[in-house]
């Protein structure tokens, strides 16, 4: 069955390593018959959560805030699969997706218990550090977001030792991960 995935690209970097994983993964998915819709956040103007718990009124439109999110909520309702895509920042997502992420609970705010609608995930990400070590608060931060939301894993990459764009073209390894996890999305 063909899966309807979304893409939060978290990376300001058009060119960087984190697109470079995207590109990848998406070549797998459309292999195995997925569609993709892809938001490059950087380009867009969406605003950090107000924390107003005053949202889910509109499910086309579930936030009070009206930006740039109306475009991310009709794609993320259908979705079966969300990928996360983002450079490491300082141990952590980058503040694009942090950003978008937040706005999302304006969704669960549609249901009466505060229900997320259940998705699968996928982490891809860009790091210059490349030990386990570096990963782990990601790692936790990730699987916890996950448990908390009710979705399912469906893998990981870890792109270590990339700082300048473009860097990880050297890495073929890293480059297969994203696309094999992309093709195994069916
Ligand atoms: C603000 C900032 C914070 C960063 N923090 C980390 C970090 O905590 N750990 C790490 O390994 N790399 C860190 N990096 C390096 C980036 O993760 C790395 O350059 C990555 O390849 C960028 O991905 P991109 O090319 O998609 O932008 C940081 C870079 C920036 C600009």
């Amino acid at each position: 069955m063909s899966k309807k995935i979304v893409i939060l690209n978290g990376s300001p970097r058009p060119n960087g390593n984190t697109a470079a994983l995207i590109e990848q993964f998406v070549k797998g998915a459309e292999q195995s018959g997925s569609t993709i819709t892809q938001f490059d956040l950087q380009k867009m103007n969406i605003h950090g959560c107000l924390g107003c718990c005053k949202g889910g009124k509109d499910p086309s439109s579930p936030c009070v805030q009206k930006d740039d999110m109306d475009k991310i909520y009709p794609a993320y309702k259908e979705a079966d699969l969300v990928v996360l895509a983002s450079p490491m920042y300082y141990w952590g997502i980058s503040g694009q997706l942090k950003t978008a992420f937040d706005r999302l609970f304006a969704v669960a705010e549609c249901d009466p218990h505060y229900a997320n609608p259940v998705k699968d995930c996928v982490l891809l990400m860009a790091a210059e550090g490349d030990t386990e070590e570096n990963f782990e608060p990601v790692r936790h931060f990730y699987l916890s977001l996950l448990h908390h939301l009710g979705w399912k894993d469906c893998g990981i990459v870890y792109a270590g030792g990339n700082m300048a764009a473009g860097d990880i073209q050297s890495k073929p390894k890293q480059l297969e991960q994203a696309f094999s996890l992309g093709a195994s999305i069916r």
